[in-house]
């Protein structure tokens, strides 16, 4: 039997509605918070993630799908890439269209995306080869670090509308690309002496950008990078003070947070403010969300000089860390409004025209063209958790009034078409 790509997982019809739940909200938070959907392809140029994400980090050095399209005559192809992430595609995006174009001096382009990323980690709970996101980029003139504190609150909302509590806000600055010189001087020099307690990777990201050994997860290294001094400490005045500048606007909007120094995201396009929030409900994989400011990013991809601010969420963590209660509402508004029960020939055909008016004044209509007998067929409306049954017979069909039975009280009406349309609509779940 063919299964599944490691890694990868089919979302079946029970867990699709906790999916769409989440997805609805983050779409409420950007309809309220001013952003705009934009789609850009699963796959790019390799050069686009290389620049953009950079070289020395675990997702372009180890975990692209990256493969030689086809060439033309004896043109080899070019190579292409599964994107492992959108903000350097959403950048490309915005050079690309000159979004930057017509802008009045601060206006700012806010850009949400959904969809799926790939990379190729070692596949556990929690971490998939295939993974969904959904993520926001500001861009434009402003760095106002306001902005910063503004995302943060919509997130705050977002996760308050899902009921995820134990959501933790942890926050750092990893300055400017200039401002960092020095300081990778000095924490080479720090790793230098270590790397007989640091793993192969390590010594790599010691080689290649000595920062990202602070992405690494391996247990055994962990006592000697927490020995390393932090780029927080290595701050230039102006970057400090943004720091201190977008504390206090959470602080101003009651968010909590904690600093953590040796936070430095994997990617390198970060400049100060970058900030994670961790779950409670999850595992070892209990990074729920990333993001950052990453002001350098637009010149990197040959764009103008621009400043950038965002994040993205992984929509499969967020939907394990959803509490039962939340998953169990979204599957109960999946099912259907009414189930019809029909008991004859003539039902029958009754059966469709009703299903078909129900279904034309907007009502979510199960109807099964086997025939049944009573007592089958009210087993079947239960298991459909339809809220009412429709219950046509001869006598129904003779009178043109049917019997509505709410499944959930148990108590039943006689009503004609019009009075159940009305019915069945003021109780209906959005
Ligand atoms: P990231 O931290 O690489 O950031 O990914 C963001 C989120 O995607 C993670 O916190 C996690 O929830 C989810 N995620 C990542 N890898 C996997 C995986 N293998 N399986 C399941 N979920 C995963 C970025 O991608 C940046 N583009 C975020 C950003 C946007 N920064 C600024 N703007």
């Amino acid at each position: 039997m063919i299964q599944t790509v490691r890694g990868t997982r089919d979302i079946l019809p029970e867990d699709a509605p906790a999916w769409q739940r989440v997805e609805a909200a983050a779409r409420e938070a950007f309809r309220r918070y001013g952003f705009r959907e934009i789609r850009t392809p699963i796959f790019e140029k390799t050069e686009l993630f290389a620049r953009g994400v950079g070289e020395a980090t675990d997702i372009v050095h180890k975990e692209m799908y990256t493969f030689a399209d086809r060439g033309r005559d004896d043109r080899p192809g070019e190579s292409l890439t599964l994107r492992p992430e959108a903000t350097a595609a959403v950048v490309r995006a915005y050079i690309q269209h000159r979004m930057y174009a017509d802008k009045a001096p601060g206006e700012l382009t806010k850009l949400f995306y959904v969809g799926p990323m790939f990379r190729r980690e070692r596949p556990q709970a929690g971490r998939y080869r295939q993974f969904y996101q959904i993520g926001a980029e500001v861009l434009g003139a402003s760095d106002d670090p306001a902005i910063e504190a503004e995302v943060i609150e919509m997130l705050d909302w977002f996760l308050k509308e899902l009921r995820i509590t134990d959501a933790e806000l942890l926050v750092n600055s990893v300055g400017e690309a200039r401002e960092r010189g020095p300081y990778l001087e000095q924490l080479r020099a720090a790793i230098a002496g270590r790397l007989d307690r640091l793993c192969a990777d390590c010594h790599h990201r010691y080689q290649t950008n000595p920062l990202r050994v602070f992405d690494c997860k391996v247990e055994g290294c962990q006592p000697a990078i927490a020995e390393l001094p932090t780029i927080t400490e290595a701050l230039d005045p102006a970057s400090r003070d943004h720091f201190a500048q977008f504390k206090a606007h959470l602080d101003a909007r009651g968010l909590r947070y904690t600093v953590n120094p040796r936070m430095v995201r994997g990617l390198d396009y970060y400049t100060r403010t970058a900030f994670e929030i961790v779950g409670g409900a999850l595992g070892a994989q209990n990074t729920l969300v990333g993001g950052g400011r990453y002001d350098g990013l637009s010149e990197t991809l040959g764009g103008p000089p621009t400043k950038g601010f965002g994040f993205a969420f992984g929509l499969d963590r967020m939907v394990l860390s959803l509490p039962a209660e939340e998953a169990e509402a979204a599957r109960a508004a999946d099912a259907p409004d009414v189930f019809i029960v029909h008991l004859g020939a003539e039902a029958r055909s009754r059966a469709t025209q009703l299903a078909r008016a129900l279904r034309q004044a907007g009502i979510a209509v199960a109807l099964e063209f086997e025939e049944r007998k009573m007592k089958k067929a009210m087993a079947q409306a239960g298991k459909s958790r339809a809220r009412y049954a429709l219950i046509v017979g001869e006598d129904e069909v003779a009178s043109g009034r049917y019997g509505l039975k709410d499944l959930a009280t148990g108590s039943q009406e006689s009503l004609d078409l019009e009075a159940i349309i009305r019915s069945t609509k003021a109780t209906k779940k959005h």
